[in-house]
């Protein structure tokens, strides 16, 4: 996780960010600080103490979008407080509601869109300059390579390798807020990669809206199986993630890739969002239960231990009871690690907003309510069978809520806690005797 805010002096200039949504957000988060150091900014220690806020949105669901209205609204007080306070507001919610913004919330001195990530310098410049507000909404740009980064981690590191989203499922407003799918070079993701792992990086995650069409923008011949093989084989980093995969663009290639290889970890997040063909339909996800069966067939086949897990939303538009308890038989059937679970939230401006049959709040509501049940059986079930089982963790560092314990993750992406002793380092791989698995956790001992 990206944690910048932590130090502080009174000479200088200092920043606090604050970031909502996904992993792409957080990369964002660190190419906007990288660039706030760069204009003399340090690292606020709390939102109360900064000159400068910085919300990095998302507006993915409603209820994303009513949080951070009210985290602008905390800003407008502490500017009557200080009224030297520059509020910079980015990413998604940005480029989509930039006119709705400035009209709400006038106390607000920069806009930069999810476009514009490149161009926090020259914003700040003016602002500091001039005290006139500054809005930079791009529709499209290319990438955004040579952009100073101030990492969150020195453990872990996000590596997008695409921008972009051309899949329209018919629920998201990220293709809306993301733009056209844009692919990194190659020689560009290798060599960040290897500089990473020459200053100590043990993980990437690699990043993209749909990171199996990497390469199809592009005349240069390689695919997403293609990128994995390579960045494998640079051994650069000990361990190799990526998000977000589409069940309908998953190839045979890139699971025979990471069977193959010796740093891609062996889990797999493939997110189903239905279970319903029918609905799958209505999405506009273009595969069905067959086609994701045989993806998982396959996997396990090749891989049998490891682990999947995927997203699912629950009332979208025309989900009758019975279309529901499709999905519900399907993730039983399937069987996934972890599931998350969300709420179908209407985005105005995507095809399923103005659907008819709407699904009332209340029955959205029990529907979770029900699936997460059902899939927290599942998720127990599945991590018993590892008690009494030696597994290979990284480990991060303490747990937040309790410093007497460590944790970590295994290559199928476990959280395991074990009881810190004086050699736990953050960085280290350690063998853990798990001894009482829990739906989300594994607890264990740690072996000499
Ligand atoms: N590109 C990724 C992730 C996109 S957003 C992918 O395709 O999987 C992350 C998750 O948010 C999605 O997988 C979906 O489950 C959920 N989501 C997106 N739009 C939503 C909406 N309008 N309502 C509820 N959940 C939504
Ligand atoms: Fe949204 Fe679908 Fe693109 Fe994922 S693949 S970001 S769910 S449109
Ligand atoms: Fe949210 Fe934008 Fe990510 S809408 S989920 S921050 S791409």
């Amino acid at each position: 996780m990206t944690d910048f805010n932590k130090t502080n002096a009174s000479h200088a200039k200092s920043a606090f960010i604050i970031t909502y949504g996904c992993q792409m957000n957080e990369a964002d988060s660190e190419k906007l600080m990288g660039q706030l150091e760069k204009c003399g900014y340090i690292s606020a220690r709390a939102l109360e103490e900064a000159d400068l806020i910085l919300i990095n949105t998302c507006c993915v669901r409603e209820s994303a979008e009513q949080k951070i209205y009210g985290k602008i609204g905390e800003c407008k007080r502490l500017k009557t407080l200080n009224p030297k306070l520059i509020v910079v507001i980015t990413g998604c919610m940005a480029q989509k509601n930039r006119e709705q913004l400035l009209k709400r919330a006038p106390h607000i001195d920069l806009i930069l869109g999810t476009n514009n990530v490149h161009g926090l310098i020259e914003a700040i410049k003016k602002i500091e300059q001039t005290h006139e507000k500054v809005v930079a909404v791009f529709d499209q740009t290319e990438t955004f390579d040579n952009v100073p980064v101030k990492r969150g981690s020195d453990l872990n590191a996000w590596v997008p390798i695409m921008y972009g989203c051309n899949n329209f499922c018919t629920y998201c407003i990220v293709p809306y807020v993301r733009g056209r799918e844009r692919s990194r070079l190659p020689q560009d993701i290798l060599t960040e990669i290897t500089e990473l792992g020459k200053k100590g990086f043990k993980e990437i995650m690699l990043l993209g809206q749909n990171v199996n069409s990497y390469g199809k923008d592009t005349a240069l011949g390689l695919d997403f199986a293609g990128l994995l093989a390579e960045i494998d084989e640079s051994n650069a980093v000990e361990r190799i993630r990526y998000m977000t995969s589409h069940p309908r663009d998953m190839t045979k290639q890139v699971i025979d890739v990471i069977a193959k290889s010796r740093h891609i970890c062996e889990h797999f997040h493939l997110p189903i969002q239905s279970g319903s063909d029918e609905i799958l339909h209505r999405m506009n996800r273009g595969y069905n239960q067959e086609s994701y069966r045989k993806i998982v067939h396959y996997i396990r086949k090749v891989l049998p231990h490891a682990s999947l897990t995927t997203d699912l939303i629950v009332g979208f538009p025309g989900e009758t009871e019975e279309l529901f308890q499709e999905t519900l038989d399907f993730v039983s059937e399937i069987k996934f690690d972890a599931a998350y679970t969300f709420l179908y939230s209407k985005r105005s401006g995507t095809p399923a907003a103005t659907m008819e049959d709407q699904v009332p709040e209340t029955i959205k509501k029990e529907r979770l309510h029900r699936l997460m049940e059902r899939q927290n059986e599942i998720s127990l079930a599945i991590n018993k069978k590892l008690e009494g089982q030696v597994v290979e963790v990284l480990a991060e560092g303490p747990s937040k809520n309790d410093d007497q314990t460590f944790t970590g993750r295994t290559r199928t992406n476990k959280i395991v806690l074990w009881h810190k002793d004086d050699d736990d380092k953050a960085g280290q791989f350690v063998h853990v005797m798990i001894e009482k698995a829990q739906t989300w956790v594994l607890k264990g001992n740690k072996q000499p």
